[in-house]
């Protein structure tokens, strides 16, 4: 199998095919869930909540994605690696740039920052630099103290008008992906027709190019609060690679998410 690349993605998205995507964290994971043909391992900062059990993820560090970014790399044949920048680590275009060397160094194929038309500078600025940037709309976990909690956004219509500008100024300053998180499904539906490039959605309703969840709410592993969005997919398998193999089919032929995961 050939390794997946930014333009097999787009392609894949040109042709209504949904790409997958989950979280990874070490190369054990990475290496079952690429064999099984998950296109997208992304090492979220999530890891600060399900691996170094903090409340929120912003105590994670560069330093800390980096580590677990250079282990999924080393895991991975033919998924598409990708890395969170964590919080404080993209205040400045420079500092953005500075930090996202260090994860592309660690294996990183493209980076993923939290915010809207605010992040135009950085995504061109890494963009021209030659690091491929997603950005990530609608519940971004680094604001939960500016929204007073994991709320589910866009859903005025002022807040909705505005995350399709967000997003189609995203795509203009280059950015690759976007990743759609917490709206309701409508919204998700008009981000995905707004832009030409792939969108990735977590409770972002069935519509975007593509699914992401996290490994230890698939697998049921995450001891806290589930989400809306989250479904068990070690129901009915007795495997964790059956489990992911589940996941792909089920967002392949458009079973997940169903409307019960949905905003
Ligand atoms: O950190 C993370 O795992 C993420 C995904 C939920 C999209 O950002
Ligand atoms: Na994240």
């Amino acid at each position: 199998t050939k390794p997946v690349t930014i333009t097999s993605l787009q392609a894949m998205r040109d042709r209504g095919e949904k790409i997958t995507m989950l979280t990874a964290y070490d190369a054990s994971f990475a290496s079952l869930m690429d064999m099984c043909g998950v296109e997208m391992l992304l090492i979220g900062d999530s890891l600060g909540m399900v691996c170094q059990g903090h409340d929120s993820t912003l105590p994670v560090t560069i330093e800390d994605v980096a580590y677990h970014t250079a282990s999924v790399a080393r895991g991975a044949r033919t998924a598409f690696v990708m890395s969170d920048m964590p919080f404080g680590s993209y205040a400045t275009r420079e500092d953005a740039y500075r930090n996202a060397v260090k994860l592309v160094q660690a294996g990183a194929k493209m980076v993923k920052i939290e915010g809207g038309a605010w992040l135009v500078d950085t995504v061109r600025f890494l963009s021209e630099r030659a690091i491929p940037v997603m950005a990530h709309l609608g519940l971004t976990p680094q604001f939960v103290h500016q929204f007073g909690g994991y709320k589910v956004q866009g859903k005025s219509t002022e807040a909705a008008e505005q995350m399709i500008k967000d997003a189609r100024a995203l795509q203009e300053a280059g950015a690759a992906q976007l990743l759609l998180e917490a709206i309701p499904a409508s919204l998700g539906k008009a981000v995905t027709e707004a832009v030409s490039i792939p969108t990735i959605g977590i409770g972002a309703g069935p519509d975007c190019s593509g699914q992401v969840l996290v490994m230890h709410d698939f697998i049921d592993v995450f001891p806290g609060k589930k989400a809306r969005f989250v479904k068990n997919f070690m129901q009915g398998q007795d495997s964790i690679e059956g489990a992911v193999r589940a996941y792909i089919r089920e967002v392949k032929d458009g079973t997940f998410p169903a409307p019960e995961h949905c905003f």
